[in-house]
């Protein structure tokens, strides 16, 4: 594991792969500076940062805003679901809760997962549900996937090598709900990435993904090319995604905005270019890699980042069945403290699109799923297995069953 890794010598190696990791670095530095000062802008004048859709407008030629996308790394498509619809659902799921008695079951097991540890903010109000009918009616809608079909598609997804994923063709990962009640201030998350801390730099599919960004060319890497994305190997960590998501991304499911206890992003796609070199500079210990620890989310500090940070904003207002997606490097956070009136609720729904690695871990998921359990990447809390009102898979439809791989796509 990581005692065996030598950063020191991981580090030689990327620099070897630049005339002059120093320069290259300022060079970096200068392009996210820019990014920065127009997000200040911005803000300062109180326009849209985030690009914006309506859910029925996604199949709209707007080369304006591909582009926008593409260069913030996040969207939102709006009224995916209608907010009566939803409101519904949200009831429905507070229901679940109660009557299964889930805080009773939560207070026994108390050892939640470690992951978040390390991020200062403290432990997010997240449940560990995945299979309440809420959360499968979202997950599994035809909306949902046009969605996502819609969202793998801005990727380049095949190259003179191989077919990466197909983008027409979904997988589910099933994930958890935030309920986050109002006044909270202890459940905030720092600014982080998931998808990998360490293994930004150590892991050999990562360096080939980033090799531009080390190797001085940062101006022709392309975030959006998905070449290699699905071979990266992970280290086993709890909570840790073992799939590649094109966008994460979640689904309101009550109305909530900036102070609400609401999701930040830095809406920067290259930004983790960054982060890269910004880790092998001469100031950083030669073992360090700016605070990121291995099996960990990885960390976005003020020590090291601090011009980065000063691009990270709430995202606005959203309301029952708006959703939001970000790329996997754009880095993201959540507010510390929920100063409004109204639980502010997402079901987490990212885009896993069809390969190999998201079919591996669809399969592995499908089993936990028959048997009621958590899914293999969520501690083994195992909350819903005798749940009254659990979906089962005489409730799936057909392209339920086909996302999560308990029917052939063909
Ligand atoms: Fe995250």
């Amino acid at each position: 594991m990581f005692e065996n890794i030598d950063i020191g010598l991981i580090k030689k190696e990327l620099r070897d792969q630049s005339k002059n990791y120093k320069q290259n670095f300022i060079n970096i530095e200068q392009f996210i500076k820019n990014e920065i000062q127009e997000i200040l802008n911005l803000k300062k004048n109180n326009k849209p940062i985030i690009p914006e859709i309506s859910f029925n407008d996604i199949n709209q030629k707007k080369s304006k805003l591909l582009e926008d996308i593409k260069k913030r790394g996040c969207v939102i498509i709006r009224d995916v679901f209608e907010d009566t619809y939803i409101s519904n659902l949200n009831n429905q799921l507070e229901k679940y809760i109660d009557e299964n008695k889930y805080y009773e079951d939560q207070r026994k097991k108390a050892d939640l997962d470690k992951y978040f540890s390390d991020l200062k903010s403290g432990k997010p109000q997240i449940y560990g549900l995945y299979w309440s009918k809420a959360q499968i009616e979202i997950r599994h809608s035809e909306q949902m996937a046009k969605v996502q079909r819609w969202l793998n598609n801005l990727w380049i997804y095949e190259n003179e090598e191989y077919k990466v994923f197909d983008p027409n063709k979904e997988l589910s990962y099933a994930d958890r709900v935030r309920r986050r009640e109002p006044g909270d201030d202890t459940l905030g998350l720092s600014p982080h990435c998931d998808a990998g801390s360490v293994e930004r730099w150590t892991d050999k599919n990562y360096q080939k993904i980033y090799q531009e960004i080390f190797a001085d060319n940062f101006e022709k890497y392309d975030p959006f090319n998905a070449k290699f994305r699905d071979r990266i190997i992970e280290f086993e960590s709890p909570a840790v995604a073992h799939v590649f998501r094109t966008f994460q991304g979640w689904t309101a499911l009550t109305e909530q905005g900036p102070n609400d206890g609401t999701l930040q992003l830095i809406p920067i796609a290259k930004g983790m270019a960054y982060v890269l070199t910004r880790a092998l500079q001469n100031d950083v210990p030669e073992s360090e890699l700016c605070g990121s620890k291995p099996g960990r989310a990885l960390s976005v500090n003020k020590d090291y980042h601090s011009l980065l940070l000063k691009g990270l904003i709430s995202i606005p207002k959203m309301k029952p069945g708006d959703t939001i997606w970000w790329h996997p490097d754009v880095i993201h956070a959540v507010e510390d403290k929920h100063s409004g009136k109204n639980f502010s609720n997402v079901v987490y729904v990212g885009s896993t699109p069809y390969c190999k690695k998201n079919l591996d871990y669809t399969i592995k998921q499908s089993k936990k799923f028959l048997e009621g359990k958590s899914p293999p990447d969520f501690a083994a809390e195992d909350y819903e297995i005798n749940y009254k009102g659990r979906v089962k898979l005489k409730d799936l439809s057909l392209l339920a069953k086909k996302q999560l791989a308990l029917e052939d796509w063909n």
